[in-house]
């Protein structure tokens, strides 16, 4: 297929279909968690697929930016929380340079929101928790901590350390490994966006400012 042909089969693809929930932002409320919530709750009610996958980026110490989907675990009033292996890629960023942005973006809503922040590692209790609550070869699998280390040269040797960990997680249940960590990120910028058919796209910015939010209207 040639580049021109991709061209035409990616413009004929619609983008937003079916009904769009409307956002009036003259009644968004002060505070963007709140915010935040309302629309996810709204996402979960109306049967979103995924609502709770996130993109997250990280930057390297080199300044090398990376990105991946994560589960977002919670949101409290101080901020979003994700969990992952402190030795991970992303977890080495985060000692270097402990901030992130992450996205949420619902098609079927065309809804998507923006969040940068500052993160923070949770209590260790807060990362067993998380961990327990996988599933048996899930924890077997990131007991080694080597997430996103090459795999071992054959399956058989793959099975093995899988299935040792496994005999440990099992001997132990509730081993959870140092590297597990539940993050939190905290906001320091939100932007909440929502497609409409029969106009522009709305965008709502909410950034720190000392004392509170300050929101902004942005140029679509
Ligand atoms: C839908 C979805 C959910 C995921 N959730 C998590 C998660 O909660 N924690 C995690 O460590 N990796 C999760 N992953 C895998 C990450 O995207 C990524 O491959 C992994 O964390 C390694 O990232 P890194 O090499 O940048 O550190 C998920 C992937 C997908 C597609």
């Amino acid at each position: 297929m040639t580049d021109s042909s991709w061209r035409e089969r990616l413009r004929a693809l619609p983008v937003f279909s079916g009904q769009l929930p409307t956002f009036d932002t003259d009644a968004a409320p002060a505070d963007p968690t709140s915010l935040l919530t309302e629309w996810l709750g709204f996402a979960l009610d109306s049967g979103v697929s995924q609502p709770h996958a996130m993109a997250i980026a990280t930057v390297s110490s080199e300044g090398a930016p990376s990105t991946r989907t994560l589960l977002l675990k919670d949101v409290t009033p101080e901020g979003l929380w994700f969990a992952t292996l402190s030795s991970s890629p992303k977890g080495r960023d985060l000692v270097q340079n402990p901030r992130a942005a992450l996205l949420l973006y619902w098609r079927e809503q065309g809804r998507q929101i923006r969040v940068v922040g500052d993160v923070e590692p949770g209590s260790r209790e807060l990362a067993r928790i998380d961990f327990l609550k996988r599933h048996p070869n899930a924890r077997a699998i990131a007991a080694g901590g080597q997430q996103s280390e090459p795999l071992p040269a054959t399956d058989a040797e793959y099975e093995s350390v899988v299935a040792a960990a496994r005999e440990r997680i099992d001997a132990d249940p509730d081993y959870v490994p140092d590297e597990w960590q539940a993050y939190l990120v905290r906001p320091v910028e939100f932007e909440f966006w929502q497609a409409a058919r029969e106009r522009d796209q709305l965008r709502l910015r909410y950034r720190q400012d000392g004392n509170g939010w300050v929101r902004d209207l942005l140029w679509p």
